[in-house]
């Protein structure tokens, strides 16, 4: 180690004190740190050494090297605040070379969902936004599926204590978009087209096709003659947009509470026909339930998976891949 010596000090003192000045960013800050206070400065080897000197030295060099540290200390801290401001107020210069390799990307949820939105919108439909989480009567009860409901089953889910009132299992993660149906038909007066995209959860084992929450695209039309053509016709040209020009749709029965008659949308997509989404004319009831005359509207709803349209576009085989964090995965779109 070297001796101690005050002129030495404070030249050490005045290279820190310019090195720090002179520091661009905070990198350059750290090894202008380590380079007059890591463990092999000339300050830290006089102040490691200080218990071992004689009492009269001590007096000197320790008030003197803890002095030194301090002031670095307080210009380093100092200069990492004016780095920060003067980053923060930097002009981005776009022109400046590119030195990352690797950039970041929109999720596949995301680039199906943009291209409904860009399909529908087009069709003139409005994307309307719904709240995540629901009352059970938005939920289920305003879409004919009363407490009893055996369809209530399929739709399981985790209830909520409602914050203010003692209403046990009032309120819960939406299990389904199509919540939001009675929702904006009191706010709205026919005629209107709408897609509601958004998360839903589940109280569901989890499998390659099953996953507790996912995306949905509800859709809803109400107006006065709206016909089960219409609807036929509107997911014909959505499926085709989706899954391109050669795809074609088959209509099969089904069974929805809020809907009346219910079908299935099956899309025929590289030779094989594959379930997409659930769908039907509205039925009255939900129509009233809204305040909405079903003597002189009708109109058409359907919901369909994001996930879903994602597996079968992409060929995915396992539906949680979506939501876990693997890089493997996500950096083949
Ligand atoms: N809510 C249904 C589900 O989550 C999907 C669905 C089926 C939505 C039929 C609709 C519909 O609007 O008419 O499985």
């Amino acid at each position: 180690m070297k001796q101690f010596d005050q002129t030495v000090l404070n030249k050490e003192i005045d290279k820190a004190q310019s090195a720090i000045a002179k520091a661009k960013n905070e990198w350059e800050l750290n090894q202008v740190k380590s380079q007059y206070l890591g463990k092999d400065s000339y300050v830290q080897e006089q102040l490691d050494a200080i218990v071992s000197l004689p009492l009269e030295d001590k007096k000197i060099v320790g008030p003197a090297a803890n002095q030194a540290k301090k002031t670095l200390e307080s210009k380093l801290k100092q200069r990492a605040s004016d780095i920060l401001e003067e980053q923060s107020f930097a002009p981005i210069d776009i022109t400046q070379p590119v030195e990352r390799e690797e950039y970041g990307h929109l999720h596949p949820i995301s680039h199906v969902l943009s291209n409904v939105y860009d399909i529908f919108t087009k069709l003139g439909f409005a994307i309307v936004d719904g709240p995540e989480i629901e009352s059970d009567w938005y939920n289920f009860e305003a879409l004919n599926q009363p407490p009893e409901h055996p369809a209530r089953d399929m739709q399981d889910t985790f209830y909520l204590k409602h914050p203010e009132r003692d209403e046990p299992d009032s309120f819960l993660p939406r299990t389904q978009t199509s919540a939001m149906q009675v929702r904006f038909m009191e706010q709205n007066e026919p005629p209107f087209k709408i897609i509601v995209p958004g998360r839903v959860f589940r109280n569901e084992d989890e499998d390659r096709t099953h996953s507790w929450s996912f995306y949905q695209i509800e859709g809803l039309v109400v107006g006065e003659g709206v016909s089960l053509s219409d609807l036929k016709g509107t997911l014909n040209h959505v499926m085709r947009g989706i899954l391109g020009d050669e795809t074609k749709i088959r209509l099969r029965p089904s069974f929805f509470p809020y809907t009346e008659p219910s079908v299935e949308i099956d899309a025929w997509y590289k030779g094989e026909w594959l379930e997409m989404a659930g769908a039907g004319m509205v039925h009255p009831k939900v129509l009233e339930n809204a305040g909405i005359d079903s003597a002189k509207y009708s109109g058409f709803a359907f919901g369909i998976g994001a996930e879903r349209i994602a597996m079968v576009k992409y060929g995915v085989s396992d539906i949680r891949y979506f939501w876990r964090p693997n890089f493997k995965y996500l950096r083949q779109f």
